[in-house]
Protein backbone atom coordinates (compact mmCIF):
# COMPACT_ATOMS: atom_id res chain seq x y z
CA UNK A 1 0.00 0.00 0.00
CA UNK A 2 1.01 3.77 -0.28
CA UNK A 3 -0.12 6.89 1.05
CA UNK A 4 0.75 10.97 1.43
CA UNK A 5 1.86 10.40 5.29
CA UNK A 6 2.31 7.56 7.22
CA UNK A 7 1.86 7.95 10.87
CA UNK A 8 3.08 5.54 13.54
CA UNK A 9 0.68 5.23 16.77
CA UNK A 10 -3.07 5.85 17.76
CA UNK A 11 -2.36 8.07 21.02
CA UNK A 12 -3.86 11.61 21.03
CA UNK A 13 -0.88 12.52 18.62
CA UNK A 14 -1.10 10.01 15.99
CA UNK A 15 -5.04 10.23 15.80
CA UNK A 16 -5.41 13.91 16.25
CA UNK A 17 -2.38 14.61 13.37
CA UNK A 18 -4.79 11.85 10.77
CA UNK A 19 -7.56 13.91 11.89
CA UNK A 20 -6.32 17.36 11.07
CA UNK A 21 -4.56 16.07 7.71
CA UNK A 22 -7.65 14.56 6.38
CA UNK A 23 -9.59 17.66 6.94
CA UNK A 24 -6.51 18.99 3.86
CA UNK A 25 -7.60 16.49 2.46
CA UNK A 26 -4.26 15.29 2.80
CA UNK A 27 -3.97 11.05 2.25
CA UNK A 28 -2.38 9.73 5.77
CA UNK A 29 -2.76 6.14 7.10
CA UNK A 30 -2.21 5.30 11.26
CA UNK A 31 -0.29 2.13 12.44
CA UNK A 32 -0.75 0.94 15.84
CA UNK A 33 0.02 -1.53 17.66
CA UNK A 34 -2.28 -2.47 19.97
CA UNK A 35 -5.75 -3.29 19.94
CA UNK A 36 -8.56 -0.26 19.28
CA UNK A 37 -10.12 -1.48 22.78
CA UNK A 38 -6.62 -1.54 24.52
CA UNK A 39 -5.98 1.67 23.21
CA UNK A 40 -9.53 3.02 24.34
CA UNK A 41 -9.07 2.28 28.04
CA UNK A 42 -5.43 3.14 28.87
CA UNK A 43 -6.04 5.29 31.89
CA UNK A 44 -3.30 8.32 31.48
CA UNK A 45 -3.81 11.91 31.47
CA UNK A 46 -6.86 14.51 32.42
CA UNK A 47 -6.36 18.27 32.35
CA UNK A 48 -6.94 20.05 28.35
CA UNK A 49 -4.95 23.03 28.41
CA UNK A 50 -7.22 26.00 26.63
CA UNK A 51 -5.15 26.13 23.16
CA UNK A 52 -5.75 21.93 23.16
CA UNK A 53 -9.51 22.29 23.50
CA UNK A 54 -9.25 25.37 20.82
CA UNK A 55 -7.54 23.29 18.53
CA UNK A 56 -9.97 19.45 19.43
CA UNK A 57 -13.04 22.06 19.09
CA UNK A 58 -12.19 23.86 15.97
CA UNK A 59 -11.14 20.80 14.08
CA UNK A 60 -14.66 19.33 15.26
CA UNK A 61 -13.84 16.82 17.13
CA UNK A 62 -15.14 18.54 20.88
CA UNK A 63 -19.24 17.50 20.51
CA UNK A 64 -18.62 15.08 23.11
CA UNK A 65 -15.79 16.96 25.52
CA UNK A 66 -17.89 20.17 25.41
CA UNK A 67 -20.78 18.02 26.77
CA UNK A 68 -18.80 16.48 29.42
CA UNK A 69 -15.70 18.01 29.87
CA UNK A 70 -15.46 19.95 33.24
CA UNK A 71 -14.05 23.76 32.81
CA UNK A 72 -11.50 24.23 36.10
CA UNK A 73 -10.85 27.37 36.58
CA UNK A 74 -8.36 27.33 38.95
CA UNK A 75 -6.55 24.77 41.35
CA UNK A 76 -5.67 24.47 44.58
CA UNK A 77 -2.14 24.22 46.64
CA UNK A 78 -2.42 22.53 50.18
CA UNK A 79 1.01 22.49 52.24
CA UNK A 80 1.12 22.57 56.10
CA UNK A 81 -2.07 22.20 56.96
CA UNK A 82 -3.98 24.96 55.17
CA UNK A 83 -5.44 25.69 51.37
CA UNK A 84 -4.44 27.96 48.66
CA UNK A 85 -6.21 28.62 45.65
CA UNK A 86 -4.55 29.83 41.93
CA UNK A 87 -7.10 31.57 40.42
CA UNK A 88 -6.56 30.91 36.22
CA UNK A 89 -8.70 33.92 34.64
CA UNK A 90 -7.92 36.49 37.03
CA UNK A 91 -3.77 36.07 36.80
CA UNK A 92 -3.63 34.78 32.89
CA UNK A 93 -6.27 37.38 31.08
CA UNK A 94 -9.12 35.05 31.13
CA UNK A 95 -7.58 31.54 30.60
CA UNK A 96 -8.82 28.52 32.06
CA UNK A 97 -8.52 24.24 31.45
CA UNK A 98 -10.30 21.35 30.89
CA UNK A 99 -10.94 18.13 32.85
CA UNK A 100 -11.76 15.50 29.78
CA UNK A 101 -9.34 12.47 30.31
CA UNK A 102 -7.37 11.16 27.53
CA UNK A 103 -9.30 7.75 27.21
CA UNK A 104 -12.30 10.17 25.93
CA UNK A 105 -10.17 12.57 23.15
CA UNK A 106 -8.89 9.44 22.06
CA UNK A 107 -12.18 7.63 21.74
CA UNK A 108 -13.86 10.73 20.11
CA UNK A 109 -10.89 11.04 17.59
CA UNK A 110 -11.02 7.06 16.83
CA UNK A 111 -14.83 7.94 16.33
CA UNK A 112 -14.46 10.64 13.92
CA UNK A 113 -11.56 8.67 11.80
CA UNK A 114 -14.09 5.87 11.25
CA UNK A 115 -16.65 8.23 10.51
CA UNK A 116 -14.96 9.84 7.76
CA UNK A 117 -13.27 7.00 6.05
CA UNK A 118 -9.83 6.88 7.49
CA UNK A 119 -7.63 4.11 7.98
CA UNK A 120 -6.49 3.18 11.23
CA UNK A 121 -4.83 -0.13 11.61
CA UNK A 122 -5.23 -1.76 14.82
CA UNK A 123 -2.81 -4.60 15.88
CA UNK A 124 -0.47 -3.31 13.47
CA UNK A 125 3.31 -3.41 14.78
CA UNK A 126 5.40 -0.74 12.40
CA UNK A 127 8.78 -2.91 12.30
CA UNK A 128 10.84 -0.31 10.69
CA UNK A 129 11.42 3.34 8.64
CA UNK A 130 13.35 2.65 5.74
CA UNK A 131 14.74 5.64 3.09
CA UNK A 132 14.08 8.59 5.63
CA UNK A 133 17.05 10.07 3.93
CA UNK A 134 15.33 9.51 0.46
CA UNK A 135 12.13 11.24 -0.84
CA UNK A 136 10.52 7.77 -0.72
CA UNK A 137 10.50 6.51 2.66
CA UNK A 138 8.51 3.61 3.80
CA UNK A 139 7.23 1.92 6.81
CA UNK A 140 7.54 -1.68 7.43
CA UNK A 141 5.46 -3.35 9.59
CA UNK A 142 3.34 -6.82 10.12
CA UNK A 143 -0.86 -7.25 10.36
CA UNK A 144 -2.79 -10.15 10.80
CA UNK A 145 0.22 -12.18 10.66
CA UNK A 146 1.90 -10.98 7.72
CA UNK A 147 4.52 -8.08 6.71
CA UNK A 148 3.81 -5.17 4.52
CA UNK A 149 5.53 -2.18 3.58
CA UNK A 150 3.58 1.35 3.50
CA UNK A 151 4.80 3.59 1.05
CA UNK A 152 4.69 7.27 1.48
CA UNK A 153 5.94 10.82 1.27
CA UNK A 154 6.80 11.80 4.73
CA UNK A 155 6.15 9.09 7.87
CA UNK A 156 5.87 10.93 11.27
CA UNK A 157 6.11 8.86 14.39
CA UNK A 158 3.73 9.15 16.95
CA UNK A 159 4.29 6.12 18.89
CA UNK A 160 5.34 7.20 21.90
CA UNK A 161 8.52 6.48 24.02
CA UNK A 162 9.19 2.96 23.40
CA UNK A 163 8.45 3.31 20.04
CA UNK A 164 10.78 2.71 17.15
CA UNK A 165 10.46 5.89 15.24
CA UNK A 166 13.10 7.49 17.06
CA UNK A 167 15.32 4.29 17.07
CA UNK A 168 15.44 4.83 13.34
CA UNK A 169 17.43 8.38 13.55
CA UNK A 170 20.70 7.21 13.88
CA UNK A 171 22.57 7.93 17.75
CA UNK A 172 25.05 10.67 16.40
CA UNK A 173 22.21 12.46 14.61
CA UNK A 174 19.86 12.85 17.97
CA UNK A 175 20.87 14.90 20.74
CA UNK A 176 18.85 13.16 24.00
CA UNK A 177 18.92 15.14 27.41
CA UNK A 178 17.58 12.95 30.31
CA UNK A 179 16.73 13.00 33.83
CA UNK A 180 15.30 10.61 36.19
CA UNK A 181 13.43 11.30 39.61
CA UNK A 182 13.92 9.16 42.47
CA UNK A 183 10.08 8.57 42.93
CA UNK A 184 6.86 7.35 40.87
CA UNK A 185 3.14 7.96 41.34
CA UNK A 186 0.62 5.66 42.38
CA UNK A 187 -2.64 6.07 39.96
CA UNK A 188 -6.24 4.89 40.94
CA UNK A 189 -9.65 5.74 39.57
CA UNK A 190 -12.39 5.45 42.34
CA UNK A 191 -16.45 5.07 41.95
CA UNK A 192 -16.83 8.16 44.51
CA UNK A 193 -17.81 11.43 43.86
CA UNK A 194 -14.80 13.64 44.14
CA UNK A 195 -14.14 15.37 47.47
CA UNK A 196 -13.21 18.78 45.47
CA UNK A 197 -14.17 21.14 43.20
CA UNK A 198 -11.34 21.78 41.66
CA UNK A 199 -7.88 20.01 41.51
CA UNK A 200 -5.69 19.92 44.62
CA UNK A 201 -2.06 19.50 44.27
CA UNK A 202 -0.69 18.73 47.94
CA UNK A 203 2.79 18.55 49.26
CA UNK A 204 3.52 16.95 52.61
CA UNK A 205 6.53 15.86 54.18
CA UNK A 206 5.66 12.21 53.13
CA UNK A 207 5.54 12.84 49.42
CA UNK A 208 3.09 14.12 47.02
CA UNK A 209 -0.68 13.81 46.35
CA UNK A 210 -2.95 14.69 43.84
CA UNK A 211 -6.95 14.94 43.88
CA UNK A 212 -8.17 14.94 40.10
CA UNK A 213 -11.29 13.60 38.85
CA UNK A 214 -13.21 12.11 35.47
CA UNK A 215 -16.27 13.12 36.14
CA UNK A 216 -18.83 14.30 39.13
CA UNK A 217 -19.31 10.83 40.27
CA UNK A 218 -15.27 9.34 39.58
CA UNK A 219 -12.35 10.56 41.12
CA UNK A 220 -8.89 10.42 39.69
CA UNK A 221 -6.02 10.33 42.75
CA UNK A 222 -2.45 9.79 43.23
CA UNK A 223 0.14 9.50 45.48
CA UNK A 224 4.08 9.72 45.26
CA UNK A 225 5.82 6.28 46.20
CA UNK A 226 8.75 4.63 45.84
CA UNK A 227 10.32 4.38 42.51
CA UNK A 228 10.71 0.23 42.71
CA UNK A 229 6.75 0.21 44.63
CA UNK A 230 4.60 -2.77 43.60
CA UNK A 231 0.67 -1.99 43.74
CA UNK A 232 1.20 -4.87 45.77
CA UNK A 233 2.00 -3.10 48.56
CA UNK A 234 -1.12 -0.82 48.29
CA UNK A 235 -4.15 -2.31 49.38
CA UNK A 236 -7.13 -0.41 49.21
CA UNK A 237 -7.15 1.29 52.73
CA UNK A 238 -3.75 1.79 52.95
CA UNK A 239 -3.99 3.79 49.84
CA UNK A 240 -7.14 5.91 51.41
CA UNK A 241 -4.98 6.40 54.67
CA UNK A 242 -2.24 7.41 52.96
CA UNK A 243 -4.28 10.16 50.69
CA UNK A 244 -6.17 11.22 53.79
CA UNK A 245 -2.81 12.13 55.84
CA UNK A 246 -1.18 13.77 52.89
CA UNK A 247 -4.68 15.92 52.51
CA UNK A 248 -4.76 16.59 55.92
CA UNK A 249 -6.04 19.94 56.43
CA UNK A 250 -6.94 22.61 59.45
CA UNK A 251 -10.93 22.89 59.20
CA UNK A 252 -13.36 20.84 58.00
CA UNK A 253 -13.09 18.96 54.84
CA UNK A 254 -13.53 15.38 54.56
CA UNK A 255 -11.78 12.62 51.62
CA UNK A 256 -14.72 10.08 50.79
CA UNK A 257 -13.86 6.70 50.26
CA UNK A 258 -15.03 4.73 47.41
CA UNK A 259 -14.36 1.66 45.44
CA UNK A 260 -10.88 1.54 43.65
CA UNK A 261 -11.54 -0.04 40.36
CA UNK A 262 -7.97 0.79 38.80
CA UNK A 263 -4.33 0.89 40.34
CA UNK A 264 -1.06 1.34 38.64
CA UNK A 265 2.45 2.96 39.05
CA UNK A 266 4.34 5.22 36.30
CA UNK A 267 7.96 6.12 36.70
CA UNK A 268 8.51 9.61 36.17
CA UNK A 269 11.28 11.23 33.97
CA UNK A 270 12.39 14.15 31.76
CA UNK A 271 13.68 13.50 28.32
CA UNK A 272 14.16 15.53 25.10
CA UNK A 273 15.69 14.06 22.04
CA UNK A 274 16.53 16.91 19.48
CA UNK A 275 15.49 17.50 16.79
CA UNK A 276 12.11 16.48 16.09
CA UNK A 277 13.49 15.23 12.53
CA UNK A 278 15.58 13.65 10.26
CA UNK A 279 14.86 13.48 6.66
CA UNK A 280 11.75 12.59 5.95
CA UNK A 281 11.13 11.21 9.16
CA UNK A 282 9.06 13.89 11.85
CA UNK A 283 8.37 12.98 15.55
CA UNK A 284 5.75 13.92 17.63
CA UNK A 285 4.40 13.79 21.22
CA UNK A 286 6.12 11.22 23.46
CA UNK A 287 8.09 9.89 20.92
CA UNK A 288 9.89 12.76 20.87
CA UNK A 289 9.60 14.00 24.82
CA UNK A 290 8.49 13.21 28.05
CA UNK A 291 8.09 15.61 31.10
CA UNK A 292 6.74 13.96 34.66
CA UNK A 293 2.58 14.08 34.57
CA UNK A 294 2.88 16.98 37.20
CA UNK A 295 2.40 19.77 35.33
CA UNK A 296 -0.25 17.84 32.98
CA UNK A 297 1.82 18.66 30.00
CA UNK A 298 2.60 15.34 28.10
CA UNK A 299 -0.87 15.13 26.31
CA UNK A 300 -1.12 18.73 25.21
CA UNK A 301 2.83 18.71 24.01
CA UNK A 302 1.74 16.24 21.60
CA UNK A 303 -1.56 18.07 20.48
CA UNK A 304 0.87 21.43 20.19
CA UNK A 305 3.16 19.03 18.13
CA UNK A 306 0.76 17.53 15.84
CA UNK A 307 -1.20 21.13 15.27
CA UNK A 308 2.39 22.73 14.02
CA UNK A 309 3.05 19.45 11.93
CA UNK A 310 -0.31 19.50 10.50
CA UNK A 311 -0.13 23.42 9.50
CA UNK A 312 3.37 22.65 7.77
CA UNK A 313 2.36 19.48 6.17
CA UNK A 314 -0.60 21.68 4.47
CA UNK A 315 2.16 23.88 2.37
CA UNK A 316 3.92 21.13 1.99
CA UNK A 317 0.65 19.55 0.26
CA UNK A 318 -0.20 22.65 -1.15
CA UNK A 319 2.71 24.53 -2.40
CA UNK A 320 5.37 21.73 -2.20
CA UNK A 321 6.64 25.01 0.26
CA UNK A 322 8.57 22.82 2.74
CA UNK A 323 10.14 25.98 4.81
CA UNK A 324 7.25 25.15 7.87
CA UNK A 325 8.43 21.51 7.90
CA UNK A 326 11.87 23.05 8.30
CA UNK A 327 11.07 24.93 10.76
CA UNK A 328 9.16 22.56 13.05
CA UNK A 329 11.73 21.05 15.12
CA UNK A 330 12.64 24.30 16.63
CA UNK A 331 9.11 25.43 16.71
CA UNK A 332 8.01 22.79 18.49
CA UNK A 333 11.17 22.51 20.90
CA UNK A 334 10.24 26.15 22.15
CA UNK A 335 7.52 24.70 23.66
CA UNK A 336 8.93 21.54 24.54
CA UNK A 337 11.32 22.99 26.96
CA UNK A 338 9.23 25.66 28.52
CA UNK A 339 6.83 22.74 29.46
CA UNK A 340 10.16 20.58 30.63
CA UNK A 341 10.66 23.79 32.90
CA UNK A 342 7.35 24.37 34.06
CA UNK A 343 7.25 20.24 34.95
CA UNK A 344 10.51 19.39 36.38
CA UNK A 345 9.72 22.75 38.74
CA UNK A 346 6.28 21.72 39.75
CA UNK A 347 7.45 17.98 40.30
CA UNK A 348 10.48 19.64 42.80
CA UNK A 349 8.39 21.91 44.38
CA UNK A 350 5.72 19.17 45.34
CA UNK A 351 7.55 15.88 45.73
CA UNK A 352 9.68 14.60 48.80
CA UNK A 353 12.78 13.60 47.87
CA UNK A 354 14.22 11.08 50.08
CA UNK A 355 17.70 12.81 49.31
CA UNK A 356 16.56 16.00 50.25
CA UNK A 357 18.59 17.95 53.04
CA UNK A 358 17.33 20.34 55.57
CA UNK A 359 18.59 22.83 53.40
CA UNK A 360 16.48 21.58 50.34
CA UNK A 361 13.47 21.13 52.48
CA UNK A 362 13.44 24.15 53.66
CA UNK A 363 14.09 25.98 50.28
CA UNK A 364 10.75 23.79 48.98
CA UNK A 365 8.65 25.44 52.13
CA UNK A 366 9.97 28.71 51.50
CA UNK A 367 9.12 28.80 47.48
CA UNK A 368 5.73 27.14 48.49
CA UNK A 369 5.19 29.89 50.64
CA UNK A 370 5.92 32.48 47.89
CA UNK A 371 3.82 30.81 45.21
CA UNK A 372 1.30 30.77 47.58
CA UNK A 373 1.30 34.63 48.86
CA UNK A 374 2.57 36.25 45.72
CA UNK A 375 0.49 37.52 42.98
CA UNK A 376 3.64 37.52 40.67
CA UNK A 377 4.73 33.61 41.58
CA UNK A 378 1.15 32.78 41.36
CA UNK A 379 0.80 34.65 38.36
CA UNK A 380 3.82 32.49 36.62
CA UNK A 381 2.51 29.44 38.09
CA UNK A 382 -1.08 29.50 36.34
CA UNK A 383 0.37 30.84 33.42
CA UNK A 384 2.47 27.91 32.54
CA UNK A 385 -0.23 25.55 33.83
CA UNK A 386 -2.67 26.74 31.41
CA UNK A 387 -0.28 27.20 29.02
CA UNK A 388 2.16 29.25 27.62
CA UNK A 389 2.49 30.58 24.09
CA UNK A 390 6.10 30.57 22.60
CA UNK A 391 5.10 30.42 19.31
P1 LIG B 1 1.03 7.65 23.26
O1 LIG B 1 -0.25 8.01 23.88
O2 LIG B 1 2.02 6.88 24.07
O3 LIG B 1 0.72 6.86 21.95
C1 LIG B 1 1.70 6.13 21.21
C2 LIG B 1 1.02 4.99 20.49
O4 LIG B 1 1.97 4.33 19.65
C3 LIG B 1 0.50 3.93 21.44
O5 LIG B 1 -0.85 3.69 21.18
C4 LIG B 1 1.39 2.72 21.16
O6 LIG B 1 0.68 1.50 21.35
C5 LIG B 1 1.76 2.95 19.72
N1 LIG B 1 2.99 2.27 19.30
C6 LIG B 1 4.15 2.11 19.99
N2 LIG B 1 5.04 1.43 19.27
C7 LIG B 1 4.45 1.12 18.10
C8 LIG B 1 4.86 0.41 16.93
N3 LIG B 1 6.08 -0.14 16.85
N4 LIG B 1 4.00 0.28 15.90
C9 LIG B 1 2.75 0.84 15.97
N5 LIG B 1 2.31 1.53 17.06
C10 LIG B 1 3.15 1.66 18.10
N6 LIG B 1 0.31 12.84 31.25
C11 LIG B 1 -0.30 13.66 32.07
O7 LIG B 1 -0.36 14.85 31.79
N7 LIG B 1 -0.90 13.16 33.23
C12 LIG B 1 -0.87 11.83 33.55
O8 LIG B 1 -1.42 11.43 34.56
C13 LIG B 1 -0.20 10.97 32.70
N8 LIG B 1 -0.13 9.64 32.99
C14 LIG B 1 0.58 8.82 32.16
C15 LIG B 1 0.70 7.45 32.45
C16 LIG B 1 1.46 6.60 31.63
C17 LIG B 1 1.60 5.12 31.98
C18 LIG B 1 2.10 7.13 30.47
C19 LIG B 1 2.94 6.23 29.56
C20 LIG B 1 1.93 8.49 30.17
C21 LIG B 1 1.20 9.34 31.00
N9 LIG B 1 1.03 10.71 30.71
C22 LIG B 1 0.39 11.52 31.55
C23 LIG B 1 1.56 11.31 29.51
C24 LIG B 1 0.51 11.41 28.40
O9 LIG B 1 -0.43 10.41 28.53
C25 LIG B 1 1.28 11.31 27.11
O10 LIG B 1 2.10 12.47 27.02
C26 LIG B 1 0.42 11.18 25.86
O11 LIG B 1 -0.19 9.92 25.84
C27 LIG B 1 1.27 11.37 24.61
O12 LIG B 1 0.55 11.02 23.47
P2 LIG B 1 1.26 10.35 22.24
O13 LIG B 1 0.21 10.18 21.22
O14 LIG B 1 2.49 11.12 21.92
O15 LIG B 1 1.82 8.95 22.76
C1 LIG C 1 -4.25 14.52 36.07
C2 LIG C 1 -2.95 14.13 35.85
C3 LIG C 1 -1.93 15.03 36.07
O1 LIG C 1 -0.66 14.66 35.84
C4 LIG C 1 -2.20 16.30 36.54
O2 LIG C 1 -1.17 17.15 36.77
C5 LIG C 1 -3.49 16.68 36.74
C6 LIG C 1 -4.53 15.78 36.51
C7 LIG C 1 -5.34 13.55 35.82
O3 LIG C 1 -5.05 12.42 35.40
O4 LIG C 1 -6.51 13.90 36.07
Amino acid sequence: PRTTVGIIGAGPAGLLLSHLLHQQGIDNVVLELRSRDYVERRQRAGILEQDTVDVLRESGAGERMDRHGLEHHGIELRFDRRSHRIDFPSLTGGRSVMVYAQTEVVKDLIARRQQDGGTVLFEAEALSVDGIETDRPSIRYRHEGAEHTLDCEIVVACDGFHGIGRRSVPDDLLTVTERTYPFSWLGILADVPPSCEELIYAHHERGFALHSMRSPEVSRLYLQVAPDDSTDNWPDERIWDELETRFAVDGDWTLRRGPITEKSITPMRSFVAEPMRHGRLFLAGDAAHIVPPTGAKGLNLAVADVTLLAQALTRYHAHRDESLLDAYSENALRRVWRAEHFSYTMTTLLHSDPADSDFDRALRLSHLRYVARSEAASASLAENYVGFKEN
